[in-house]
């Protein structure tokens, strides 16, 4: 594979702007990188500041919405694209359950149109990488894992979403026989993540004093991965990976959101204590339970880990630690995304 124009969609995302990040800053990939976002809320090009300045011939940013098909196909006209890797999306579960429409039109209906730009291209068109996640396999009991061959049974109008949009790519291969792979991963955490997800959302709140939000009981189990070892798997993925294939991407680091927030908690009592010396476990605050809050995510990776020899290299414990010195050390970004047209965008799109 000899990718020259690598369209990256969402770069401007959290895992998109790493991933970004990962190919050029990391020296991973050669080629040029199209990086086609549409700025919501979620989304922030001041992320790529540094990747801007360092390869002004090898980075380009469009403000496109994958939504609009004309455009669309011009991008994959203009810049001669032949790869895609596609992570722009709707991404907040309790979003989702307020306001599904944006989730149903940019995850389902802004995939196909980058899978028909792809398909009128097939003479050039070398590879379609689609980043889902493991919430399209549902929730588990106490015990076993997600294999790629767990049946699909989504429970949110995010993970119904992205759902689809696998579905979808898989019928691309099949039917048109574009080359395609998927990766289906567990939650990722790390630098440049929206303080809307939990772990960034429990850092910032602790650093600040404020009430730290825990759904339900507090026993729902996530498998976490550092994100950096995400854009790994997908590079993997992207450059050996089998075409038409579907990996798992775990991070081995199965967790209960109240352990994960109370070793925030003690992280930040070390690193950020308050001044009054009160510690932050005295913030968890119980709240009401997300509707359909699906129980337990595990995932069992062992194929991408022996045909790909792929396999995290963060623990939870040192990659949280990271995490956590990285949002006290940025609070320049902290405040940029909490201002300016951020408050409003949200407003209008989702009524708080
Ligand atoms: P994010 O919400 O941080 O970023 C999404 C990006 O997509 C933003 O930059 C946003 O502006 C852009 N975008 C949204 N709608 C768009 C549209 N219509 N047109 C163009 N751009 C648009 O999300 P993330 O956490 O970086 O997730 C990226 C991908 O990875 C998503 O597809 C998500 O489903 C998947 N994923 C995420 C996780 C996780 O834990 N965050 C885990 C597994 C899979
Ligand atoms: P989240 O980061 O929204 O990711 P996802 O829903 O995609 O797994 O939530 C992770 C877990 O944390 C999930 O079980 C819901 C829970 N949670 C809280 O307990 N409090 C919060 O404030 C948030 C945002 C999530």
């Amino acid at each position: 594979m000899d990718i020259k124009n690598l369209l990256v969609t969402g770069g401007c995302g959290f895992i998109g702007s790493n991933f970004i990040a990962y190919l050029l800053a990391g020296g991973h990939f050669n080629g040029k990188i199209i990086n086609c976002d549409k700025l919501t809320y979620a989304g922030n090009p001041a992320n790529l500041d540094a990747i801007n300045n360092k390869f002004p011939d090898r980075y380009v940013f469009q403000k496109v919405d994958i939504c609009d098909g004309d455009l669309i196909r011009e991008l994959f006209d203009r810049y001669e694209i032949d790869a895609v890797c596609h992570f722009a999306a709707e991404s907040h579960v309790d979003r989702s359950i307020k306001r599904p429409e944006s989730f149903i039109q940019t995850n389902i209906m802004g995939t196909f149109n980058l899978l028909e730009a792809a398909r009128a291209h097939a003479d050039r068109f070398q590879l379609f990488h689609h980043v889902s996640t493991d919430e399209v396999y549902g929730s588990l009991g106490a015990t076993g894992y997600f294999t790629e061959e767990t049946p699909y049974r989504p429970n949110s109008p995010y993970s119904a979403s992205k759902a689809a949009s696998d579905h979808l790519v898989r019928a691309y291969h099949e039917t048109y026989g574009l080359p395609t792979t998927i990766s289906n991963c567990s939650n990722n955490y790390g630098p440049f993540q929206f303080p809307e997800k939990l772990i960034p959302l429990i850092i910032l709140n602790a650093m600040e004093g404020k009430a730290l939000p825990v759904y339900g009981d507090g026993r729902n189990v996530r498998d976490w991965l550092y994100v950096e070892d995400h854009c790994e798997a997908i590079w993997s993925i992207m450059q050996k990976g089998k075409r038409s294939e579907t990996y798992n991407i775990g991070g081995n680091s199965e967790m209960e959101n109240i352990r994960i927030v109370e070793m925030i908690c003690d992280i930040v009592d070390e690193i950020h204590p308050a001044a009054d010396g009160a510690a932050c476990r005295k913030l968890i605050t119980y709240v009401k339970d997300r509707p359909g809050h699906d129980r337990r995510y595990a995932i069992d990776f062992s194929k991408l880990q022996k045909d790909l020899g792929w396999k995290p290299k963060e623990t939870f414990g040192t990659g949280l630690r990271k995490t956590v010195e990285w949002y006290l050390e940025n609070g320049n970004w902290v405040e940029q995304i909490r201002s300016g047209d951020y408050q409003k965008w949200i407003e209008e799109h989702y009524g708080s």
